[in-house]
């Protein structure tokens, strides 16, 4: 198969590193190589160890390599973590030539940057506009060639910390890949499972990793909140081990095998065999008990959701529903009690759809941050030639490359 473009989602988890490589085919996504290893070096969606992290990104991506047949440059990379923090900031500017700019609609935006208050050790990574107003007119999708004196916008900006994401970005490009762009994960994750029907109406997207549950609001088409909640799928295994006495290993395939998040799903007769620390004869437990066990840890993390959604004030702006996704999610029973927590809202499962290729191995809601990666590197016309690893040095292509991930993606978006 020759292929002439691609693009490429690195997910760095707490629990599994990802890569996708995807090639564009009639508006789709055609999945050529995926890479799928446990991770290491990693805790709470952050670096901890360089070096043991660096070789597990190698590994995921010469995984995907070897599948896809080519050697990739550059990729989407996720972010996450407690160190992310966002705001909705806006922006004013006066029109001496009484019609909006493309320059104008970048000094507005800079403008609304300009009035975030960050320490030395923060930087912005997105600056995502919601709306404009044109004479204090809202709702204004496309400002430019309109006439008007003041030119006013409300930007969702997403502040990281900036040592964080450089210890990433170190262990991504030892590997020999270019970091093309740093991309929230819930906001990736977001573009893979989530409707634009639904970011009209009002929607959340809860995605329930190994060390962090990250959200992301959506309202009237735009993003409206992210946070990353430090409790996930890692503090459910801990519960079962520390009260079941086995060691994580054996807690993890117990509660894959046999778990639920609702008791109400298991019968009290039922029993299933678990392992103690020091013993190898298994001990039969009733299942209902790693359901009681499982069931409070996750009513506490979608009651520290609805916190901080309520505490952010976007709370009622949800009423759409709720989308999960990350391996968390794939509890029995996760909807329904994330449904009974967050006041009776609709809850659905989200997995990336609509691929073609090695479809099978990433429809499933594990995959949903790699392949959202991909995706927005596809729209955002962020495509590499393969084996040419150099593809971005030179100046012009740099330009070019700039010019179609930054500016053009964000008219097509305003356009639409
Ligand atoms: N079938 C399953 N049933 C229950 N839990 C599962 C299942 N599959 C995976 N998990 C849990 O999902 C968590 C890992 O989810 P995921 O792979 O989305 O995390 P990650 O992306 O590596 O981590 P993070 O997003 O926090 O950085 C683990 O805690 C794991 O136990
Ligand atoms: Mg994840």
């Amino acid at each position: 198969m020759v292929t002439e473009h691609y693009v490429a989602g690195l997910d760095v988890g707490t629990t599994k590193i990802r890569t996708v490589i995807a090639s564009p085919e009639e508006g789709k996504l055609r999945i050529l190589g995926v890479g799928l290893v446990p991770a290491a070096g990693l805790a709470r969606g952050i670096v901890v160890d360089r070096e043991q992290a660096t070789a597990a990104i190698k590994e995921s991506v010469h995984r995907a390599e070897r599948m896809a047949g080519l050697q990739i440059s550059g990729a989407y990379v996720g972010i996450s973590g407690a160190h992310i923090a966002c705001r909705n900031v806006t922006g004013r500017i006066h029109l001496p030539g009484g019609e909006v700019t493309p320059a104008d609609v970048e000094k507005v935006i800079q403008s609304a940057r300009d009035n975030i208050r960050t320490t030395p050790e923060q930087e912005i990574i997105h600056a995502l506009v919601r709306d404009f107003a044109v004479d204090g007119e809202p709702e204004i999708k496309r400002p430019v060639g309109m006439r008007g004196s003041r030119l006013d916008v409300e930007v969702h900006i997403v502040i990281g910390v900036g040592s964080i994401i450089g210890n990433l970005q170190d262990c991504v490009r030892e590997t020999g890949v270019q970091v093309l762009k740093d991309v929230l994960e819930p906001l990736a994750t977001a573009s893979a499972v989530i409707k634009e029907a639904e970011r009209d109406l009002g929607v959340m997207l809860v995605d329930i990793g190994g060390g962090t549950t990250d959200v992301a609001v959506f309202h009237e088409g735009s993003i409206c909140h992210t946070a990353s909640l430090p409790v996930a799928g890692h503090h459910v295994t801990r519960d079962l081990a520390q009260i079941l006495r086995c060691s994580p290993e054996h807690a993890e395939t117990v509660k894959r095998r046999f778990g639920a998040a609702l008791t109400d799903l298991v019968t009290t007769e039922e029993l299933v065999p678990v392992v103690e620390v020091g013993t190898e004869t298994p001990r039969m437990v009733p299942r209902r008990l790693l359901a009681e066990i499982i069931q409070p840890r996750m009513e506490e993390i979608f009651s520290m959701v609805r916190e901080n959604l309520q505490s952010a004030g976007v709370y009622e702006a949800v009423r759409g529903g709720v989308v999960m996704s990350g391996g968390g999610s794939q509890l029995a029973g996760c909807e329904r009690l994330a449904s009974v927590v967050l006041d009776d809202l609709p809850v659905r499962v989200g997995a990336p759809h609509g691929l073609a290729g090695l479809s099978d191995s990433v429809q499933t809601p594990i995959f949903a941050t790699a392949v959202g990666l991909a995706l927005l590197a596809a729209q955002e016309g962020a495509w590499a030639a393969p084996g040419q690893p150099g593809r971005w040095e030179s100046v012009v292509e740099m330009a070019t490359a700039w010019w179609h991930r930054t500016v053009s993606p964000w008219f097509r978006k305003r356009s639409r």
